[in-house]
């Protein structure tokens, strides 16, 4: 037959191999029996083939689909072993099936077909994730704990507006996913080699019948264009990059015990009997790792690719579904450990105010009684020099207010009370009393929950 002759001339020789991505395509071994179905009809809908012909080609599909995609054996890719598959169970009309398009377009549907399945259940993932948030979130509004920049003790915040930072970043993820999604979901088919088709097509009917939001249009830019790949592939990467974040706090503070991760999320040591570590959370933070690696290998993959379709493509697209399974589960994992996980309430309370983490709530109370803040700040920050952890907040105060004498020549008294100092010491007053929009004030932060 006419495989036959081909196979022998293109892919007989030592490159088979090499040039075979036919294990790879089992990612779109059900994405091109679709195609195949939704091109047949297609081509009987517009009689460039016939009824009957069709049927039989759909229904070799079928047996084809049964087999399963470890039975395909001919074929440098699955779109060749399929079509080779078809034909010998049909026998020459099954080569009917490829009228009027081309691998190029074929392929290009393929894995667009696959990517936002995958897209989608990433964003899904997310969804998931950002319930777990939200859900801890609503029980810790009052929960203080040190908030950190530089990795130092900056000012106390609560475990609600933590998650909360995270739940925005993760929301803007989602939306990137989908926009991701929007721009994958069109249909390439129909765009033949690149040069489209004499054939009087149905565009519009293939991409209805595969589920696709619109077309492609232009022929070329349909079978070359990846640039959805390179996306999807950004998005996944930003979305681990944001999850990357999350797991090396919740690490960092199940170190300080501030946190204790659930058994099932955890792991322990072949030798240290006591290890309880926090394994999954490691793997989520290495996980961004692959991902940017996977974008960075997308876009370098496609730089400089001249129109119209190069063989190079065929490396593009395999590991990106991998990368957006891998940075999925990651997601799912991410939200699992923080639904399961238990927040020392006891341990953040304490840790909340170390390191005179309430000195800018003070120097804010200064301000607020007249001085400037540039003032305010230099006497919290002599005071910052004297103040130490085991300070009761009436010492403390008596520190703020030595140092207030020095800087201005007056008591603290002149501008505010020291009751009004002793409560600003505290954690919980401090966090309270940041009410501004987006602030950690349990009421602000209760009605960020509400919207
Ligand atoms: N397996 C190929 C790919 O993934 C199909 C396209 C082959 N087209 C070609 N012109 N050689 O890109």
């Amino acid at each position: 037959s006419d495989t036959a002759v081909r196979r022998d001339r293109f892919s007989g020789g030592p490159a088979r191999a090499f040039l075979s991505s036919l294990a790879a395509d089992a990612a779109i071994f059900e994405a091109d029996l679709a195609v195949d179905r939704a091109h047949t009809v297609m081509l009987a809908e517009q009689g460039i083939v016939a009824d009957a012909v069709a049927g039989e080609i759909l229904s070799a599909l079928g047996d084809v689909e049964a087999a399963g995609h470890a039975e395909l054996s001919e074929g440098e890719d699955v779109h060749e072993a399929i079509e080779t598959a078809v034909i010998d169970h049909v026998g020459p009309d099954g080569g009917r099936m490829h009228t009027a398009r081309s691998r190029n377009d074929e392929v290009a549907t393929c894995i667009r077909y696959r990517l936002r399945e995958d897209l989608l259940a990433a964003a899904e993932a997310t969804l998931t994730l950002r319930e777990a948030l939200l859900d801890v979130a609503g029980e810790h509004t009052e929960t203080v704990m040190p908030g950190y920049t530089h990795l130092q003790p900056a000012q106390p915040t609560t475990v609600a507006h933590y998650l909360l930072s995270y739940e925005g970043g993760v929301a803007r993820d989602t939306a990137r996913l989908l926009d991701a999604y929007d721009r994958t979901n069109r249909s390439p088919l129909g765009a033949a080699a690149f040069a489209g088709t004499p054939f009087d097509v149905d565009r519009e009917r293939t991409a209805d019948l595969l589920g696709f939001d619109g077309l492609v249009a232009n022929s070329m830019d349909a079978a070359s264009a990846r640039d959805f790949l390179a996306e999807g592939a950004t998005a996944c990467a930003t979305l681990a990059t944001t999850l990357s974040g999350l797991a090396e706090d919740l690490v960092l503070f199940s170190n300080k015990g501030f946190v204790e991760l659930s058994d099932d999320y955890a792991s322990t040591s072949s030798i240290m009997p006591q290890k309880k570590n926090p394994d999954t959370l490691e793997l989520t933070r290495g996980v961004a790792g692959d991902a940017i690696g996977e974008a960075t290998g997308t876009l370098s993959l496609l730089k400089g690719l001249p129109r119209a379709y190069n063989r190079d493509l065929q490396r593009a697209h395999a590991s990106v579904f991998e990368t957006a399974d891998d940075v999925r589960e990651a997601a799912e994992v991410a939200a699992g450990a923080v639904a399961t996980a238990d927040w020392n309430e006891a341990v953040l309370s304490d840790a909340a105010g170390d390191g005179f983490s309430t000195a800018t709530g003070v120097a804010d109370l200064l301000a607020m009684g007249g001085l400037p803040f540039r003032t305010a700040h230099e006497i919290v920050a002599t005071a910052a020099e004297r103040v130490d952890d085991e300070d009761t907040p009436s010492e403390a105060a008596a520190k703020v207010d030595e140092a207030a004498r020095t800087v201005t020549g007056e008591p603290l008294s002149a501008y505010v009370s020291r009751d009004d100092v002793e409560a600003a010491l505290d954690p919980l007053h401090s966090v309270a009393s940041r009410d501004s929009a987006g602030g950690p004030a349990p009421d602000a932060v209760a009605s960020d929950l509400d919207a």
